[in-house]
């Protein structure tokens, strides 16, 4: 037997491709592995071919030769310099060892020599089929043998292909199983990819969809599916179905793409609206496609995405640039309009103000002047007070424009929300003027913390929604209220049409920018979305109730300043811009002919809180309501209502107001109007007028 402590050195040289040769043996992983019963039974065979007690099969290590199957030894290892093998490794073919004392090769080995006195060996190298000799299989004796026959030899030589038949088995197979389990796992590794692709396509906003060309059926992913607004069970649908879903203006498109695309291959990307399914806006997608170069089955992928967000971006960014460039434009205008409407405004202004000078010199100087001349003096003074309000209006309209402009808004201050209110109202008239009834009722307000562009712009545009909303044509029948209120503190400015009213879907969406139910030339749909913004500026609120067909009403609200809080500087601003009422007598003055009474009222403003009407019937209607006057000029010659029927009627309903009567003539007066002014000693004046003869006139009165 045996045994594993031989130990010596020298031993075979190694053979000149050592280390492919140690590659091509680590290949088969045969090393310190289990015995095999089929490789012991071939070291049995060879045992018995040549009726040795051992049969071996070695493989040559690096360092060693490891026995990958013995039989008649339980050795597994010897150190590779004591190997007999190591020699059959080199390509030197079989080796037979007859009588290893009376070889050269082998007298001297350590294991001829002592333990276990070896004197037979027969051993065949085992090749692998890339030609690398990784060890042998061999038969091994204590005693000597002799010549050995060349067919045993040739046996020997055949079993070790047989050896390495074996190893090249277990190779592939091993092979095999790396493959399948590579299979596996690549296999496992697509579900994991396509799982991800899965989540990734319902996560994604792109839609995935396939068309198979042949039966014609689309399958669409769940993304598609919900643009496409399809229920859960229709994820593969006909091309009819499909176009069912788009809405029926872009199908003729569609339909003409697809079958291009038929032809192409090819799906160049097309924005069309989807509508036909159950919601009540349409949305825009993207759709596009090609089909697959890859035998895939179906071939045609397609993509689709929802653009209605890009595509709103798109058109408000459109009408921003537009507006900008607007804007700039009214700047620039608008200092080109600002300079010379300072000099018409300035020249306006002294023109007007050396004419009313000069009316009163007349009048002073001269005692009297001729009905006609001061007619045409008056009518002169009225141009340019029209004038006047003219440049006013073009001024403000500037202002806003250039406003409008920069972008922001002017500073705030107390402002007066009726006046802007009748500012607004007069630039609205033109178009209300056909459309309905105005009906004013304003409320004296507390001033609110804005500027009277800002408001101007607000209710300009509420006023216009208003007339917008009823037909022309109609004026009699239909009506715009604007009212003022002050609740508490807060000051309500509420405009009531009789108009279309708002269809209850639209209300939620009036105040977005660009939404308009109006065709493009009366409506860009920024008129509320302004207002809600200007209304937020100013910390206020604005409401609206609307009932369609009956009509619309728009309320805003706003804090008022309370005059307890208002910083010096507001209190002074207000006061500047109030005329100093309280100090000046009220006077009322009654002719039919309204250019007097605008002469006398132009006269007197200094003087008097001056009421005019050409109506008596209305003068004693206000004083009927509890209106007095410090004095009231009455004209005697009127065609509804005498100035002395007014006198009697006003003897029975306010006699102390009856006596503060001035009766205002033209000439003589007889009959009935004399012996009244004789009878009551009221004070009269003649026309044309003379300040001092009004104001002697109305002290008279008011001390009788
Ligand atoms: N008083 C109203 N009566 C009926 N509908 C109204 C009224 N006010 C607003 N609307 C509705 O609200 C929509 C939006 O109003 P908004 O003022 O913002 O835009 P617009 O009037 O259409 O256009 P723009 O004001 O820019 O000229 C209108 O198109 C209309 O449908
Ligand atoms: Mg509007």
């Amino acid at each position: 037997m045996l045994s594993n402590h031989w130990k010596t050195t020298g031993g075979a040289r190694l053979p000149e491709n050592e280390s492919l040769r140690l590659a091509a043996l680590e290949r088969y992983e045969m090393l310190d592995t289990p015995p095999e019963a089929a490789l012991d039974a071939i070291t049995h065979a060879v045992a018995r071919l040549f009726s040795t007690p051992i049969g071996v099969i070695t493989l040559i290590d690096r360092h060693r030769q490891w026995f990958k199957a013995c039989y008649g030894t339980d050795l597994r290892e010897i150190d590779r310099e004591l190997s007999f093998c190591a020699h059959v490794t080199l390509p030197e073919g079989v080796t037979v060892v007859a009588d290893a004392r009376s070889d050269a090769r082998f007298a001297d080995h350590p294991m001829v020599a002592g333990f276990p006195y070896v004197r037979f060996y027969a051993g065949a190298p085992l090749i692998t089929p890339d030609d690398f000799r990784i060890g042998t299989l061999c038969a091994i004796d204590m005693h000597p043998h002799d010549v050995v026959d060349g067919s045993d030899i040739d046996l020997l030589q055949a079993l070790a292909a047989l050896v390495i038949d074996e190893f090249e088995l277990r190779f592939v197979g091993r092979a095999l199983r790396h493959k399948d389990i590579e299979l596996v796992l690549s296999n496992r590794a697509l579900q994991t990819t396509q799982h991800a692709l899965d989540l990734a396509l319902s996560a994604s906003l792109t839609g995935v969809w396939l068309w198979d060309e042949r039966a014609d059926t689309i399958h669409l992913h769940p993304t598609a599916q919900r643009l496409f607004e399809f229920s859960a069970h229709e994820s593969t649908v006909s091309r009819a179905r499909l176009m069912e879903q788009v809405l029926a203006a872009d199908r003729a498109q569609l339909q003409g793409a697809l079958e291009q695309a038929q032809q192409s291959g090819y799906l160049a990307p097309l924005e069309l609206r989807l509508g036909g399914g159950s919601s009540s806006r349409p949305r825009w997608i993207e759709i596009g496609g090609e089909r697959s170069l890859a035998k895939s089955d179906p071939p045609f992928v397609g993509t689709v995405r929802d653009i209605t967000e890009q595509r709103q971006t798109q058109q408000t960014l459109r009408q921003l640039e537009r507006m900008a460039a607007v804007g700039m434009l009214a700047t620039g205008v608008g200092h080109e309009i600002n300079n010379p409407l300072t000099f018409i405004t300035s020249g306006i202004k002294f023109a007007r103000d050396v004419l009313a000078e000069s009316l009163e010199h007349i009048e002073m100087a001269a005692g009297r002047i001729e009905n006609a001349t001061l007619a045409e003096l008056i009518e002169a003074m009225r141009a340019l007070d029209d004038a006047n309000e003219g440049t006013e209006r073009v001024t403000t309209i500037v202002e806003e424009l250039r406003w409008f402009g920069r972008g922001h808004s002017e500073q705030l201050a107390p402002t007066d929300v009726v006046e802007a209110l009748q500012f607004a109202s007069r630039m609205a008239a033109g178009t209300l003027k056909h459309r309905a009834q105005i009906q004013c009722d304003f409320q004296a307000l507390p001033p609110v913390h804005a500027n009277k562009v800002l408001l101007s712009q607000l209710f300009l545009n509420l006023l216009v929604n208003a007339a917008q909303a009823i037909r022309p044509g109609d004026a009699t029948h239909n009506t715009i209220s604007v009212r003022t209120e002050l609740r508490d503190t807060t000051a309500i400015v509420a405009i009531e049409d009789t108009g279309q009213g708002i269809a209850e879907d639209d209300l939620p969406q009036i105040f977005d920018p660009f939404f308009t139910t109006k065709e493009a030339q009366e409506g860009t749909g920024l008129g509320l979305s302004t207002c809600l913004r200007i209304v937020r500026e100013l910390g206020g609120e604005i409401d609206v109730q609307s009932t369609l067909g009956v009509g619309t009403r728009v309320r805003v609200m706003f804090p008022t300043i309370d005059p307890n809080d208002m910083p010096a500087e507001s209190k002074q601003y207000l006061a500047s811009r109030r005329p100093p009422a309280e100090h000046r007598p009220r006077v009322l003055f009654i002719d039919d002919e309204p250019r007097i009474a605008e002469a006398f009222s132009r006269l007197m403003r200094r003087h008097f809180e001056v009421t005019t009407t050409t109506r008596a019937q209305e003068a004693l209607a206000w004083i009927g309501a509890g209106e007095r006057y410090a004095a009231i000029f009455c004209d005697l010659l009127m065609p509804q209502m005498t100035g002395v029927d007014f006198f009697e009627q006003l003897q029975r309903a306010a006699p102390e107001q009856a006596r503060r009567v001035v009766f205002v003539t033209g000439g003589a007066y007889t009959g009935r109007a004399r012996d009244i002014v004789e009878e009551t000693k009221s004070p009269f004046i003649y026309k044309p007028f003379h300040t001092d003869q009004i104001l002697e006139a109305a002290a008279a009165a008011q001390a009788a």
